[in-house]
């Protein structure tokens, strides 16, 4: 109503509602090197094309006289209620992604403002005390792409917990690159020319490593040298003995997986296949939820991979996430627009997700059950 009546007084927004002007308009806005890295994805990316074209094969039934005139977004997640069940993924480029190469505290300031929690990854452009310092009373994350060197992983993470996150995110899915055709046919990975690690570069065990003022060569062979972590089963005591706060795996969609890691200590579970960036071939992340979720048997479950609108961060509600996060959107917002970019993003995914709630007759998100949902294709 506010946008309506803004442009009786001649007021048009400056950003998009819709993720295809959006990708369209941010993609222009990024730098070419940058372009390739944000929006392709692994092999012909059909996996990534799955994710979000499976989002069309359920439908939210609507019904009446629930009184959802009046809604309740909010979701509790170990302990804490978030405003909304909205999160931003881990996308370790963003801080590339505004002019003066400080997008993660641009990110963080736009998680301030909108109670939408950030999942800040290891690959950031500025170190992670300086980011989560401007998230304000939103809680957020920490993800871990756990190193080789099992000091310098006990550091990230402890400076994390000192630094004030609230959970730690293990990426299990990323020890190695994707097959990327459009990465390999530009050249590109960022982290290859210094950029996004600040983290290692501010950190006493990575600087023992490097020897005091590396030249960036240096900086860029030891993160080489460390990064990837093949973990298995039997590393699992050892990253849950790193913290006390709440521990989540990212990547996990076998109910097998879910069950092990739960039983193994682990307080919650990520759902996703990376948005289609890193194994092609596997069809869509939703399709995997339902049998986590179950597996998962009441213990917190986010997801993401191919969300691109409210309507599909409530039907994965439906299927029974505690919380949906996007990726590549708010990205793009915040290219497009910095702060104010990534802010109007997440409200607007926020927004259309409530009139679904309210038009669909479902008041809270408690309310979004698997009954919610029809199968339609
Ligand atoms: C990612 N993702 C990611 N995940 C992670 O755990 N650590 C990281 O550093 C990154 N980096 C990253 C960079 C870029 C450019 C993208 C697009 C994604 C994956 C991310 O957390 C999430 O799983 C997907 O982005 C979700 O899919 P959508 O929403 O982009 O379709």
């Amino acid at each position: 109503i506010e946008i309506y009546f803004q442009a009786l007084s001649g007021v048009l927004p400056r950003m998009p509602f819709d993720h295809a002007d959006l990708e369209r308009d941010a993609l222009a806005a990024l730098p070419p090197e940058l372009r390739t890295y944000v929006a392709g994805g692994s092999g012909d990316e059909a996996t990534q094309r799955a994710n979000v074209e499976a989002f069309q094969r359920w439908a939210v039934v609507p019904r009446m006289l629930t009184r959802s005139a009046e809604r309740d977004l909010s979701v509790e997640l170990f302990g804490k209620t978030l405003p909304t069940p909205l999160m931003m993924a881990p996308v370790g480029v963003i801080g590339l992604c505004t002019p003066d190469g400080h997008g993660d505290i641009a990110t963080a300031q736009a998680s301030a403002q909108t109670g939408v929690p950030m999942i800040a990854s290891t690959l950031m452009n500025d170190p992670l005390e300086d980011v989560v310092a401007h998230t304000g009373d939103t809680p957020s994350y920490f993800q871990l792409y756990t190193p080789k060197d099992r000091d310098l992983a006990a550091s990230l993470v402890q400076r994390a917990e000192q630094a004030g996150y609230d959970g730690i995110v293990v990426t299990l899915d990323t020890w190695l690159p994707g097959w990327r055709p459009r990465d390999l046919a530009s050249g590109n990975f960022p982290q290859l020319r210094n950029k996004a690690l600040a983290n290692y570069s501010s950190d006493p065990v990575f600087q023992a490593m490097t020897g005091p003022d590396p030249d960036p060569g240096t900086v860029v062979l030891t993160w080489a040298g460390t990064f990837g972590n093949p973990l298995s089963w039997d590393d699992l005591a050892w990253l849950r003995s790193l913290t006390d706060l709440p521990l989540l795996l990212k990547g996990i969609c076998h109910p097998d997986d879910a069950k092990r890691a739960l039983d193994n200590g682990v307080d919650g579970i990520y759902c996703s296949n990376h948005g289609g960036r890193q194994a092609n071939g596997g069809g869509s992340a939703l399709q995997w939820l339902p049998d986590v979720v179950a597996a998962a048997d009441g213990a917190p479950v986010i997801f993401d991979s191919g969300v691109r609108s409210g309507a599909d961060v409530v039907k994965a509600l439906a299927l029974g996430a505690t919380a949906v996060a996007i990726g590549r959107p708010y990205v793009y917002g915040l290219a497009l627009g910095g702060v104010p970019g990534a802010v109007h993003v997440l409200r607007s995914l926020l927004a259309e997700a409530d009139l679904i709630m309210a038009v669909d007759g479902y008041p809270t998100v408690a309310d979004l059950v698997p009954d919610t949902l029809r199968r339609v294709l």
